[in-house]
């Protein structure tokens, strides 16, 4: 029997950790087409999460390379629709993002795309990883991963009609027999598309098993010059590390691991930088991030809609934060501006169940979403 092959260790003390440093110390800054952005690490649309006020906690916070809207309709911007608007809502403080844009009918994208440009937003990214079959049965999001033709025309419409960068985000491929990704990143590095961000699973997997590692580094060997961003399962700086290492990718993106810690992107930059690794927020830190981001929030819906709407991203935070189950489930029911800040006192003056209220917290990750991937 053969011995089993020793774990590395990618702690970011560790060998394996300098010796990723070294080479990302020696790469250039990560730029789609000569747009320079402040960092590699970028943070990954998520769907109802990563709006304005998100993506400007994280940036204030330090680190971030770029945030990106949640997908958006292309159809719905061109028709104006409320939604779209208030999802590619923006300010000074919000820069540099992007806009994703997800559909299956090339000129309406390509509409979109310069209807953004015009309105200054300064990169496109196209969704074609989405799973949710009410984006796919229209071929759109990871259906455009089966469509050779119609793919290749759709992008090289959209990336011909702005003069912005484009980038597209995908996933490996349909399911284990049809992985597409490295095709596709070949061919769009030939058409024009400025980085491809690419999460390590396919259609089929949802959000189940782990990253396919190897997978990403195919489609990182598939392209000559173009940035591979590699997507999925970071939470930490170890798993940056890990998928740096294990891929050769000069950029990754963050999903969950930013909404458990909104302090990863600071603290991947100071470890690039330094080799050393700072703190993630305390429960007293994040309970002021969590008011500064509901107080963005309010700005932009209004206090009463702002609660409702904020109850998604209460729950992760809290739940971070090891707060009670009494308090937030308090926290998730009240119904005025009055109720949600006598909770968020009681929260305060209760402290976490685990770790210290101004000092260690553990670490604590958002579970994979389960079901069908329909229900995430
Ligand atoms: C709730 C949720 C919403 C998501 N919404 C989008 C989306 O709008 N566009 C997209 O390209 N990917 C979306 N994704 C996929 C993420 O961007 C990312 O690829 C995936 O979560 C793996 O990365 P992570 O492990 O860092 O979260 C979503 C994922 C989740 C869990």
């Amino acid at each position: 029997m053969s011995a089993p092959a020793t774990e590395i260790d990618y702690s970011p003390q560790g060998e394996a950790a300098q010796q990723v440093r070294n080479r990302l110390r020696e790469l250039p800054p990560l730029a789609y087409r000569g747009w320079v952005l402040p960092s590699r690490y970028a943070l990954s649309p998520l769907a109802g999460y990563t709006n304005l006020p998100f993506r400007r906690i994280v940036r204030e916070l330090g680190g971030l390379g770029l945030g990106t809207t949640d997908l958006v309709n292309a159809r719905g911007l061109i028709d104006g629709s409320i939604k779209t608007n208030q999802l590619t809502e923006t300010c000074p403080e919000d820069a540099p993002f992007a806009v994703q844009i997800f559909g299956n009918v090339r000129q309406v994208m390509a509409e979109a795309a310069q209807l953004l440009e015009s309105r200054g937003v300064p990169s496109i990214d196209i969704n074609m990883g989405c799973p949710v079959q009410r984006i796919t049965k229209g071929g759109a999001g990871a259906s455009m991963m089966c469509e050779t033709d119609n793919t290749l025309g759709l992008v090289q419409t959209v990336v011909e009609a702005v003069k912005i960068p484009v980038t597209v985000k995908m996933r490996l491929g349909w399911d284990e027999t049809r992985i597409t990704a490295p095709f596709f990143a070949r061919e769009f590095e030939q058409l024009g598309v400025a980085a491809i961000a690419i999460h390590g699973r396919t259609r089929a997997q949802g959000f189940t098993g782990t990253v396919d590692r190897t997978g990403i580094r195919q489609v990182v060997e598939s392209v000559s010059q173009i940035p591979v961003i590699a997507n999925g399962d970071i939470r930490n700086v170890t798993d940056a590390i890990r998928m740096f290492a294990e891929t050769g990718c000069v950029a990754i993106s963050i999903g969950r691991g930013a909404l458990a810690n909104p302090w990863i992107f600071r603290q991947l930059s100071e470890w690039e930088q330094t080799g050393q690794v700072g703190p993630s927020g305390t429960f007293q830190d994040r309970l002021r991030l969590l008011r500064r981001q509901f107080g963005y929030v309010q700005q932009q819906k209004g206090a009463d809609r702002a609660i409702s709407s904020f109850r998604k991203m209460a729950h992760w935070y809290t739940k971070a934060m090891f707060v009670s189950a009494y308090l937030r489930q308090q926290l998730q029911t009240a119904s005025s501006l009055f109720e949600f800040e006598a909770t968020l006192d009681a929260i305060a003056a209760a402290g976490p169940t685990r770790g210290q209220i101004d000092g260690y917290l553990p670490e604590w990750q958002i579970p994979v979403p389960t079901g069908p991937i329909e229900h995430w």
